[in-house]
């Protein structure tokens, strides 16, 4: 899958070429498995679901359409990436609207880079009095995140590139691909 020198499965996203790292039917066999552990450890709450715009709304449609229950659920956008980096500043562009004391919230995200984005919600959450904080996430690149936030629930590990796909941009693109594509190095 990862093999450079192959140029006939790259795609193109806006000004660069990307290669194939998770299929879509991987994607889809692992967001089914979290939403069953999701549900389980669950069962007995009334969980508010935070889903972080923009990159998560693909992750969050199919995994919330996986559980077996009906939750409460709420988006937040916030932002902290320019073109490929993180800027380190979050700025929060649409804020939380609900009452969260006491609430057992479940966040959604769609990768986890050096955490600054996640930290800050966390932050956030806490200093409105949220019972409980989980964090899932559908991505999570290796060595990278910084926090001791612990992340409850992650799909997959992947290593420290840039990708895009299944709700994911580059530039605005790339986000309606089913699969998630790596940055073609070359
Ligand atoms: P962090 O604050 O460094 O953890 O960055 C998290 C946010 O940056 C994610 O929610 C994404 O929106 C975005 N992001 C991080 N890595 C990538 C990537 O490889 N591709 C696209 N967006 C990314
Ligand atoms: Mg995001």
């Amino acid at each position: 899958m990862n093999n450079t020198s192959d140029t006939s499965q790259l795609v193109q996203v806006y000004d660069r070429a990307f290669e194939p790292m998770i299929p879509a039917e991987e994607i889809r066999l692992r967001v089914i498995a979290m939403a069953e552990e999701i549900s389980t450890d669950y069962t007995t709450k009334n969980p508010l679901v935070i889903a972080v715009l923009n990159g998560a709304f693909i992750f969050a449609a199919d995994l919330l359409r996986a559980l077996d229950f009906d939750p409460e659920i709420a988006f937040i956008k916030l932002s902290s990436y320019q073109k490929m980096a993180t800027t380190g500043e979050i700025r929060e562009l649409i804020g939380l609207d609900r009452e969260l004391e006491g609430r057992d919230v479940l966040i959604i995200e769609d990768i986890i880079d050096t955490g600054h984005t996640i930290a800050h919600l966390h932050n956030t959450l806490i200093s409105q009095k949220a019972g409980s904080i989980a964090i899932a996430t559908l991505l999570l690149k290796t060595g990278v995140y910084g926090y001791d936030v612990p992340l409850r629930y992650v799909g997959f590990e992947i290593p420290n590139r840039f990708v895009v796909g299944y709700g994911l941009d580059y530039e605005g693109y790339g986000r309606s691909l089913p699969g998630i594509f790596v940055l073609h190095e070359g």
